[in-house]
């Protein structure tokens, strides 16, 4: 089978990608190369680096690394020793250097080597010269984004406008509330592409799809994102009390959800968003990690009416993604199924997304 496939750029003529995309491990290794370390990447929160010398640890698909605030610099590492491969960094914390857990060899928070002993009688050993392998690494108000290949554009390049759309819901000040994961049998991709549509709303989300208004719900694609909009249907009088939200009662009715290539989304309400991340742990397996934001962070979530309510129904609509994403991976694997169709006017986020993928893979 050839690692390339071919790929239409005009949705009204295009094949979707072939399944042998979502089934064969070859690719995911093809893409953690070539996609996910050549993109931001989301690793963590802005809040846990704050201060000179905190530090979290994570983990880029077979890559670990370690960000951490230097002064005024954030600064991200592969958390790899020089020496014999061993951890500088592991978990969380705060400290002024790096030491390995394994001999001890001690960085500076600048990467830099500073001690390595024992090493006097080893030839043309320079601790001076060594320092840590850097990852690219930046900050848009509580998020964290790493990009280990170095080569991506500036992240503030890649958001394009999304900073300035979203000024006025106050992403900024916003901080963490509670985080949630879920580990489900579909590739990555194909979690993925279901985000990218609101094709599905009326079959697989009866309950949202009351609260929507599906006529005017539209995805516009940038280079690197896409935006979806999904307005609140209008409430008309007597089904008032069947509804979640009530459109009338906030100053900005439209949410703005976006999707960042390849793997994350962000759902931003007013003072509230939600960051989705997917991680692909296997050809047909991925982890989906929700975090919570809030310009005003209740003392205990799990306490709060407003919050259990907010964080039940998010489960509710996740749990149906999850039913017809494991569903679709299952078929996906039939020996009659290999591509199929585009809706064009419902599905040109998927188009976009699979383009993009087309364009990194190939
Ligand atoms: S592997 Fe780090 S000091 Fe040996
Ligand atoms: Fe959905």
């Amino acid at each position: 089978m050839p690692l390339v496939f071919p790929f239409d750029p005009n949705i009204a003529r295009a094949a979707t990608i072939p399944a042998r995309l979502y089934n064969d491990p070859v690719y995911l290794e093809l893409e953690n190369e070539r996609v996910f370390a050549g993109t931001w990447q989301l690793v963590g929160r802005a809040g846990d680096v704050a201060e000179h010398g905190q530090y979290f640890t994570t983990q880029v698909g077979d890559n670990a690394i370690v960000i951490l605030r230097d002064r005024d610099t954030l600064r991200g590492f592969y958390n790899v020793c020089l020496h014999r491969a061993g951890p500088v960094a592991t978990g969380c914390g705060k400290r002024n250097t790096l030491q390995c857990r394994y001999h001890g060899w001690t960085y500076g928070l600048d990467g830099g080597l500073l001690r390595a002993p024992e090493m006097e009688g080893t030839e043309q050993f320079r601790p001076s010269e060594m320092r840590l392998v850097p990852v690219q690494v930046a900050a848009w108000g509580p998020l964290v984004f790493a990009n280990l290949d170095g080569k991506a554009p500036p992240l503030l390049e890649v958001l394009e406008d999304m900073p300035a759309r979203v000024a006025a819901f106050g992403c900024d000040t916003m901080r963490y509330v509670t985080r949630k994961t879920w580990d489900i049998a579909c590739n990555w991709k194909v979690y993925v592409d279901n985000y990218l549509e609101g094709y599905h709303l009326p079959v697989v989300h009866p309950g949202l799809h009351k609260e929507l208004d599906y006529d005017n719900y539209r995805v516009e694609p940038h280079r690197y994102l896409s935006y979806q909009h999904a307005p609140l249907r209008p409430v008309h009088g007597g089904n008032a009390s069947m509804r979640r939200y009530d459109p009338s009662k906030t100053d900005v009715p439209e949410a703005l959800y976006v999707w960042l290539f390849p793997n994350m989304m962000l759902n931003i309400y007013m003072g509230q968003m939600q960051t989705n991340l997917v991680v692909p742990v296997g050809h047909d397996r991925c982890t989906v990690i929700f975090e919570w934001y809030s310009s005003e962070p209740p003392t205990d979530a799990a306490a709060e009416s407003e919050w259990t309510k907010l964080l039940a129904f998010s489960d509710e609509i996740q749990e149906e993604d999850i039913g017809i994403c494991e569903a679709v991976q299952r078929n996906l694997r039939s020996r009659i199924y290999d591509r199929g169709r585009y809706s064009a006017t419902r599905e040109n986020g998927v188009h976009h997304f699979h383009s993009l993928l087309h364009e990194f893979l190939t």
